[in-house]
């Protein structure tokens, strides 16, 4: 069964994109951003088969964490400024309300089984660093080379064409100037959330962050109640896009809050996502007509089993496992994005 959101004064636009399902009962779902339907079906299959909800959701995005080919997550995810893959993660478990998270992790494929592994090995929450590496190696992680060919590449093309304050060229044809500069530029990240059959809750979050970022720089991701947020009796949220933005408006606890306050998730999404826009002051961060000039999504579910994901900008793609299947569907937005307009 399907309702649509009536609009509210806090989530005014674009809710003809509304796809809040309604599911009463304890039906398992899990939800992720636009890069996860593997991880969603995965996690389907890990609870299918007795296994826990946390466990399920880490196993699922542990898939895109090992794909070379998603340059935002984890093994082959773009590198900071200096041409290292620092990786950020964090969970969070609904029954326990305990949480996980690292954050400028080198080395390990898999932040997010270390996050889990902080959180149930450790009495801390946040390791960073050497810190979070040296832990890593003690509990058995292997640590290895993340950067691809691929990445090195899309790397070498920022550092070739970003600066004409040093001394790097990007390769000519024949003494013409250089073809086409652009590089790969991402602050992609994959969340996901899932309610099991018994009405538990948890989360994951894991990213690369922000490509060439400068070393050290950690976004939302690791963050608890930025990036990822669990309340066992209420919901669950995490967000991907501009991890800044989300950090200074604590953006993934805000919407499990205004789900608390009775709002569907999807309406709690727009209204986090509205809230960060308001609070979006500085005219280097903001389009000719006041509008920011980055994204942000938020994906969130809650205890009754309704999901819901935003962005501010319109295009987003979530990804959704259910009883209904596997699929992804359209988010909803504050605005509608021109054609040709960059995603993230
Ligand atoms: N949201 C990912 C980041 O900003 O690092």
């Amino acid at each position: 069964m399907r309702s649509t959101l009536a609009a509210t004064a806090a989530a005014p636009a674009a809710l003809a994109a509304s796809n809040t399902a309604v599911q009463q009962g304890q039906r398992p779902i899990v939800i992720s951003s636009g890069n996860g339907l593997p991880a969603t079906t995965r996690a389907m299959e890990v609870m299918a088969g007795g296994g826990d909800v946390m466990d399920a959701v880490i196993e699922g995005v542990n898939i895109v964490e090992r794909d070379p080919d998603d340059h935002s997550v984890g093994y082959g995810g773009l590198p900071n400024e200096d041409g290292v893959v620092e990786l950020d993660s964090s969970v969070m478990y609904g029954p326990t309300h305990r949480a996980g998270a690292v954050a400028s992790l080198q080395g390990v494929k898999t932040p997010s089984r270390v996050a889990q592994m902080v959180m149930n090995r450790t009495d801390h929450v946040l390791l960073v660093g050497e810190g979070a590496r040296r832990f890593a190696k003690a509990h058995g992680f292997k640590i290895e080379e993340l950067l691809t060919d691929d990445a090195r590449r899309e790397w070498l093309k920022w550092k070739e064409t970003h600066s004409d304050r040093d001394d790097r060229l990007a390769p000519t044809h024949d003494g013409q100037a250089a073809g086409d500069p652009s590089y790969l530029f991402t602050y992609g990240t994959i969340n996901c959330n899932a309610l099991d059959q018994n009405g538990n809750l948890a989360g994951v979050t894991t990213t690369s962050g922000l490509s060439y970022k400068i070393p050290g720089r950690v976004g939302d991701s690791p963050l608890i109640g930025c990036g990822l947020y669990v309340d066992n009796e209420v919901g669950a949220a995490g967000s991907t896009g501009r991890g800044e933005a989300v950090i200074i408006n604590n953006g993934s606890f805000s919407v499990v809050e205004h789900m608390r306050q009775g709002m569907e998730p999807q309406a709690a999404c727009l209204a986090v996502l509205q809230r960060i826009v308001d609070h979006n002051k500085l005219a280097r961060l903001q389009k000719e007509d006041g509008r920011p000039d980055f994204n942000v999504s938020f994906y969130a579910i809650n205890k009754a089993g309704q999901y819901g994901a935003a962005s501010v900008w319109s295009g987003m793609e979530f990804a959704v496992s259910d009883d209904r299947g596997h699929r992804k569907e359209k988010g909803a937005y504050l605005f509608k994005r021109k054609q040709r307009e960059n995603q993230e």
